[in-house]
């Protein structure tokens, strides 16, 4: 028997950082978009714990217990005093280090394949209790469709969406650490007082209206800069997608995958498909959201 778990990609449509924390952590207001990309995380039980990981980028996937898939089931296992003995098989479809939440995908997926498989019955807050001790997108990767994230983005509060977003995402030919990103967004601002991290009124109701030429105004990402500044090449990528017709275009969290927004799915494929032969990116994908969250597959 085996348990297989479907999870979405998220895109930040607006990211707001504020000043480093004494824990080094930065205060977010991150208002979180799933899209319609996805890893599958199937759990079948074994002798002990093992990951295995195939798809894009599957070779720059640690499959140590340093990844979080491995971590969910073993932060599972622990509470319910078991032993975490169970085969995780990611089959990858998010990109690596890119920006967009795949490697938290990946221990939401666990979390709630282990929790079907051992028949855990964890509550819906114990599991988002695990998840933010995983890692601050990790909750959001088991909620899905929309939400602003507070705290280190952790602390989710579900937001309406009335209608789809169409967008491309353009995957870059390396990654962006993280933290690497974060450290950039100090080093850039040691200069000047960073103000609390709000969300902005205009991309909630942009998103509750479905308004996407509203949305297009106020996307915003604050790690922009950072990550630009560690992957200037980003920005050919960025201008060749507004000049294939995007309404707007910005790094997917810290990065490096780029987010474009387009009209509808027709433009999206258009904005593509140009964007597949400037040569300014490694792979373009596109995508909608919201998308569901983490879901058990019958
Ligand atoms: O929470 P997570 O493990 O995904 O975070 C990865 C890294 O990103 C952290 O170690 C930290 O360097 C940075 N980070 C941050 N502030 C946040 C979220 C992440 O500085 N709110």
């Amino acid at each position: 028997m085996s348990v297989t778990v479907r999870v979405p990609a998220k895109v930040n449509v607006q990211l707001a950082v504020g000043a480093a924390r004494p824990d080094g952590f930065h205060d977010l207001a991150n208002v979180f978009l799933a899209v319609s990309l996805y890893d599958e995380i199937t759990a079948t039980p074994a002798d002990g714990l093992r990951v295995t990981c195939e798809g894009p980028g599957a070779d720059r996937v640690p499959l140590d217990r340093t990844n979080l898939a491995a971590r969910a089931a073993e932060a599972l296992a622990e509470r319910y005093g078991r032993s975490p003995d169970v085969h995780l098989h990611i089959a990858k479809d998010i990109p690596v280090a890119g920006g967009m939440a795949g490697g938290s995908a990946d221990g939401a997926g666990a979390l709630l394949a282990c929790d079907a498989l051992w028949g855990t019955g964890a509550s819906r807050d114990e599991l988002l209790a695990i998840c933010a001790e995983l890692g601050s997108d990790v909750p959001f990767s088991l909620v899905g469709g929309a939400a602003l994230g507070t705290g280190r983005g952790e602390k989710l509060t579900g937001l309406e969406v009335g209608g789809d977003f169409h967008w491309v995402f353009a995957m870059a030919a390396r990654g962006l650490s993280t933290p690497a990103v974060f450290r950039e967004f100090d080093r850039l601002g040691e200069d000047r007082d960073i103000p609390e991290p709000v969300a902005d009124q205009a991309v909630l109701d942009a998103l509750a209206k479905g308004d996407v030429a509203a949305l297009a105004v106020a996307v915003t990402n604050d790690l922009q800069p950072a990550a630009l500044s560690l992957f200037p090449e980003l920005s050919d990528t960025l201008a060749a997608g507004r000049a294939a017709g995007a309404l707007a275009a910005l790094v997917s969290g810290s990065g490096p995958t780029t987010a474009f927004l387009a009209p509808d799915a027709k433009s999206a494929s258009d904005i593509a498909g140009v964007l597949r032969a400037s040569g300014t990116c490694r792979d373009v994908r596109t995508a909608s959201g919201p998308a569901p969250g983490a879901t058990v597959r019958d």
